[in-house]
Formats: structure tokens, sequence, C-alpha cells
């Protein structure tokens, strides 16, 4: 099964478990919104691809005009109940083709990592910044780089968000480029009962130097690495030349 497969299944769930994980999408958003403006004050459009729920859209639209993509029909439908009234267009971030262009494009919480070879991190990052307008800005944050590896790791997060309770139990692992996350979740409300299900995920590790690479081929310059970013997996800024 897919990452598109995976997600369209667990969208309530993936909500809650950000809320049991304490995920800040707030103070997130608020830097992306600075490094925007330190770029290009004006900017008024927004496009996020991989939006998934829309955590972070529901956040930047008090600053722009958003719109959301992603693969996952599941994910963007949980995204157009959070946002009435916001555009989520269903689209792979390795081809999609929106007719326009936008002032900022953002592609964020490590959903770059889903594509696993460097031809296709190069193809994605070429069509993100084909809708970032002259002079605009494109913000990437990364999954995590080959040397920020950790090891493998098992652990069990629960709790109750609201009616929704959801518990997960993690594995995750590296062979060579490629990790696998592994989950067993748990999730139900007293109306609809309770159902499991198995995820396995899978993220390509790529160098800071291999996104630099691929920035600078979709023909973005100024090209900054904050090594923290918004959830420590650091962040990405460039420009569009105006
Ligand atoms: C870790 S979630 C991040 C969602 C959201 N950006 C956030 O911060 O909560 C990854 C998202 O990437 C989406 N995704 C995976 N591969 C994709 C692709 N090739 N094109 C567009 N979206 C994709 C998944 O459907 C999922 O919603």
């Amino acid at each position: 099964v897919g990452p598109v497969a995976l997600y369209d299944r667990s969208g309530v769930a993936y909500d809650a478990m950000h809320v049991i994980r304490g995920l800040d999408y707030a103070a997130g958003a608020a830097k992306v919104v600075a490094a925007i403006r330190e770029r290009s004050p004006g900017a008024r459009s927004l496009l996020d691809v991989a939006c998934g729920t829309g955590c972070h859209l529901a956040e930047l639209r008090g600053s722009f005009d958003v719109e959301g993509l992603d693969l996952s029909d599941g994910m963007a439908r949980v995204a157009e109940q959070r946002l009435p009234g916001v555009t989520i267009h269903r689209g792979d971030m390795r081809s999609f083709e929106l007719g326009r262009r936008y002032d900022a494009v953002t592609c964020l919480f490590s959903s770059i990592g889903y594509v696993l070879t460097e031809d296709d991190l190069s193809q994605a990052v070429r069509t993100m910044a084909d809708h970032v307008e002259p002079g605009g800005v494109f913000v990437l944050e990364p999954w995590i780089h080959p040397e920020g590896w950790g090891g493998s790791t098992f652990r069990v997060e629960a709790g109750m968000v609201e009616d929704v309770a959801v518990s997960r139990i993690a594995r995750s692992w590296r062979e060579g480029t490629i990790t696998t996350l592994e989950m067993h979740w748990t999730v139900g409300t007293s109306a609809d009962g309770v159902e499991q299900f198995f995820e396995r995920h899978e993220l390509a590790l790529y160098t800071v130097g291999q996104y630099e690479e691929a920035l600078r081929a979709a023909g973005l310059e100024d090209i900054a690495h904050d090594p923290v970013g918004l959830t420590r997996r650091g962040l990405f800024v460039a420009a569009k030349p105006a």
C-alpha cells in the first residue's frame, strides 16, 4: 500500500495524534509567514503542497489567500471540512499543473520525503517551483538528512481528543537511504466503534546538498537553509528570480 492509500484512511487519527503529541502548527506557520514576508513583503497568494488535513493552511489563511493540494483524497476531504471555502486540489507534487502561479508555495512537515528517488525529488521541486510567481518564495521543510538519523525507534503514543480515542505503536528503521516507519493504529469513537489498521511509510533521506541542488536546478536562487526550522528537521527558503 502506498502512502496515499495510508493517508486516505488515517486523516482523523492523524489529527488526533498531532494534538496528543503537542505539535504546534501555529508556531510553525508563524515562522513560515516570517520567512515569506522577509523575502516578499507583499506576497498575497499561497499554495501549500501536500497540505494533508490543512492544519498549516488553517493558520496561514490569516496572512494569505490560500489553496492546498494533496494526493490523498481522504486527507484533502478532512482539509475541506476544516477550511470551508478554501480550494483543495488533488494532485501529485511531481506532476500537478494548476494553470496559475502563487506568490508563495510551501511543502511542509517532510512530505517531500515520500518521493523516493533523486529524479523524483528534482521533478517534484521543479513542479512546485514552476507554480511560484517570478519574485515569489518557495519554502520546503525536508525529511531528516542521512547524518541526522538517530537510529531505529520503537514507541507507543495514546490519548483521547474530544470523542476520538487513538493509540499508535510505531517502529522505524533505516536501510540505505530509505527510512521505514511502521505504525499500528487503534482508533475509535463511541458512535462508530473501534478499528485497527497498519501502515508502512517509506521516506528517503536526502542530504542538504541534494535538496539545494534540486532547488537550484528548478531555477530558484538565494537558497537559505535553517538547520532547525519548524520541527527540528530544518527549513529551506528560496526565491524565484523576478
Ligand atoms: C506527513 S503528511 C504532512 C501533511 C501536512 N503538510 C502537515 O503538515 O500536516 C504528508 C502528506 O503528503 C501527502 N503526499 C505524499 N506523497 C505525495 C505526493 N506525491 N504528492 C502530493 N502529496 C503527497 C500525503 O497524502 C500526506 O497528506
